[in-house]
């Protein structure tokens, strides 16, 4: 995958350890910063580039997804996500960022039956469920049962093999919601609702959330279209954390189901997907307008670990493109369901805007983030914060998938192992206990 649009870059390297001249290969993207090749930094000067967050070193090349942090823009294959949010839908999104292209109406209808003919688990799988606390976490469900995936799918595959890497994430995007559907229906007791074919995607996740076997399920268009934008917008995301992880996991051409387990682990930190849920929390905290200058003076104590969640972005400077689509979508979704009582919303707004006028956050450029209106929604639409970053995991198995994909399809594509800065101990000679005094 070797970009062919590329230059060279003389650097010349002046230290206490070295004093030479290198030259470097520069490749220029289609769009965004340009890099410098590196590879051969080690071999040509006995250094390492030390980069610990990655804050300024690309990891890979891709063709998924582009953010202009500054402009604050999103692109999925190209295409700005606020299009795609007002126009398209989570199926042909996937279709999209699997693909590379939009589908025509008979590739959509393909890949559409394709992915829900895929929706049921392994009916042994199901027994996976009893083995957690009732009060467990979503998340840990999630983590457990994705992973026990890679038991059903293994020895008789081979995933060097591009059409069963095709179907491997086929299934993982098709069994994940009704994964997640269990996680909800087993932790308030009620029986495990399947998966139907005559439904889309996420009007049959919201079934297998809210049915239950003694009366018939009346869905409603307008949060099953809110569920769809939703998943769209968490859909793929550049090489964050949890995108990194999985691609690193698969870089040892680790089983599928088991990588995308360890991104769905990464996910559920409170910097990462788990803000959506600390955000909830945060406003339960805050409680009405009149705390709110307490708890931006929190957020600005560098001796308070308190972090205004659902603010900042490591590649946001300006405001997230989904928070922009999702903030609009939480007053369409209030005003739907006439829930706008318990005021949240109202005190976010009111948080947003004290924050954003405060020098501190305009200073570190931190704006609302997609997780800041994503739980309002959620919670409106009757689902609990508990199960916010799982619905967050649902939509980012797509991305996971076509970025696996993409790594494994990549010929210059080896195995990820970093290196360090030892400041560690020097050599030194092991002493028996009786000598150490
Ligand atoms: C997601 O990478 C992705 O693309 C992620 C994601 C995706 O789709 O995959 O977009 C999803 O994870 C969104 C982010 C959700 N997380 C939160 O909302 C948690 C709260 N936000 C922060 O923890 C933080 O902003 C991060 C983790 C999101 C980004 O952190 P960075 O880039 O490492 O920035 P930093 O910690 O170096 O902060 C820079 C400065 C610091 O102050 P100074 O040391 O310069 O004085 O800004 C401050 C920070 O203290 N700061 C905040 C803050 N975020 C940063 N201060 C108060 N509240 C905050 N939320």
């Amino acid at each position: 995958m070797a970009t062919e649009n590329k230059a060279s870059a003389t650097v010349s390297l002046q230290s206490d350890v070295l004093d030479e001249a290198f030259e470097f290969d520069v490749h220029h993207g289609t769009i965004g910063p340009s890099v410098f090749d590196i590879r051969k930094l080690y071999g040509q000067t006995g250094m390492f580039t030390y980069d610990p967050a990655f804050m300024s070193t690309a990891s890979c090349e891709s063709k998924i997804t582009y953010i202009d942090g500054e402009k604050g823009e999103l692109l999925y294959r190209g295409y700005p996500i606020e299009e795609l949010a007002e126009s398209s839908n989570f199926m042909e999104v996937t279709y999209l960022l699997l693909n590379g292209e939009l589908p025509n109406k008979a590739e959509f209808e393909n890949f559409n039956t394709i992915i829900t003919r895929h929706t049921m688990i392994h009916e042994q799988l199901t027994q996976l469920f009893r083995g957690f606390r009732r009060d467990a976490h979503p998340m840990a469900i999630m983590v457990g049962v994705v992973g026990a995936l890679s038991a059903f799918y293994h020895d008789d595959h081979d995933f060097m093999d591009p059409a069963q890497q095709l179907t491997s994430t086929h299934r993982l995007i098709a069994k994940i919601p009704t994964i997640a559907a269990m996680a909800y229906k087993y932790s308030i007791g009620q029986p495990f609702v399947y998966p139907r074919n005559d439904l889309p995607f996420a009007e049959n996740f919201l079934h297998m959330m809210f049915a239950v076997p003694a009366e018939d399920f009346t869905g409603n268009p307008v949060l099953a279209k809110a569920m769809d934008n939703i998943f769209i917008l968490h859909a793929d995301h550049e090489q964050n954390a949890s995108t990194s992880t999985v691609r690193l996991a698969g870089s040892s051409g680790a089983n599928p189901f088991a990588c995308i387990a360890a991104g769905i682990a990464c996910l559920w930190g409170p910097a990462h997907g788990g803000a959506n849920e600390a955000v909830l929390n945060m406003l339960g905290e805050i409680g009405t307008t009149d705390r709110i200058p307490e708890f931006i003076a929190r957020a600005k104590d560098k001796d308070d670990p308190f972090r205004l969640m659902g603010f900042g972005h490591r590649v946001y400077k300006n405001f997230d493109p989904r928070a922009q689509v999702l903030r609009k979508s939480a007053h369409e979704v209030l005003d739907e369901l006439g829930v706008r009582g318990d005021g949240l919303l109202d005190l976010a707004m009111k948080l947003e805007t004290i924050a954003l006028e405060d020098e501190y956050f305009v200073d570190r450029k931190l704006y609302p983030n997609v997780d800041f209106y994503s739980g309002i929604i959620l919670r409106a639409m009757g689902i609990p914060p508990s199960l916010f970053t799982v619905l967050f995991a649902v939509a980012r198995t797509v991305g996971w998938c076509a970025q696996w994909a993409e790594m494994m399809g990549d010929p210059s594509q080896k195995i990820g192992r970093p290196r360090q800065l030892y400041t560690g101990s020097p050599r030194r000679t092991y002493a028996p206990i009786s000598d150490r005094g």
